[in-house]
């Protein structure tokens, strides 16, 4: 399981890095939640237009292409859930990668399409200069596909995660401060199913106690070690 620590080396901010962390920068309740998104539309896309330029141009590394390639060696063994909304995992070879909090690059209508189920849904959407997209017949909204505060986790990606944070046999948690739920619980979740829990993480996180083993050091450093000669 992954948090924002894994695409770190990518160059991608953290959210919680007291210095550079996206949190530690701007409110959250301004950028990743509806309400923020409602009342300063054009400054919230703004922003999201900004990291996804950043993602489109970040590459997986190191750590990335230790998973993807674990998961080519031996196919059906490695299960990935992130809580990013990078593609980086993807790009590295874990295409089925369970995601946690969406996908950045992704767009979804802000509010439930009115002409769904009642003919053709809302589809001519255009950009006005740095606003969101709008629909042309309804006036709805583009948004980007990221799980905000507030919001409940993807179903489906919830469900994989518990189901594959029961089966495992070993968990692997990189470069997460634990600080979110309900991810913060599969480490937990895991170990109580019989699980070998270890963590990789240069800092200190909310689930150390979790773990079997902490490893101490950044994920594009220790995983290429970690998964030499598996
Ligand atoms: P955080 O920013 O809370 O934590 C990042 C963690 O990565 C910290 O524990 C760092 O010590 C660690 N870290 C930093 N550099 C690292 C490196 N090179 N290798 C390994 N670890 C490193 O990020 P998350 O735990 O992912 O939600 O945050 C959880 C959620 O909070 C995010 O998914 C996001 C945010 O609000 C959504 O986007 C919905």
């Amino acid at each position: 399981m992954t948090g924002a620590g894994m695409s770190a080396e990518s160059g991608i901010p953290t959210f919680r890095d007291a210095r550079t962390g996206y949190w530690a920068r701007f409110d959250p309740m301004q950028l990743a939640s509806e309400q923020g998104f409602r009342a300063d539309p054009g400054g919230v896309w703004r922003w999201y237009a900004e990291r996804r330029q950043g993602v489109r141009a970040a590459q997986p590394n190191a750590g990335h292409l230790a998973l993807g390639a674990f998961a080519q060696r031996h196919p059906g063994r490695l299960t990935v859930i992130t809580q990013n909304v990078d593609d980086l995992h993807q790009r590295a070879g874990n295409s089925d990668a369970i995601r946690l909090h969406g996908d950045i690059l992704l767009d979804l209508w802000l509010d439930e399409c009115p002409r769904r189920g009642v003919g053709r849904p809302c589809d001519t959407a255009w950009a006005g200069a740095g606003e969101p997209p709008v629909c042309g017949e309804c006036g709805n909204r583009l948004r980007p596909g990221v799980v905000w505060f507030g919001e409940n986790l993807p179903l489906a990606a919830l469900t994989a995660a518990e189901q594959a944070a029961d089966q495992c046999e070993v968990m692997l948690v990189v470069g997460t401060s634990g600080a979110v739920w309900p991810a913060a619980g599969l480490a937990a979740r895991a170990r109580g199913a019989g699980a070998w829990v270890a963590i990789v993480n240069p800092d200190a996180s909310e689930i150390d106690s979790d773990a079997h083993q902490l490893v101490r050091g950044t994920a594009a450093g220790a995983l290429p070690a970690l998964f030499d000669g598996w």
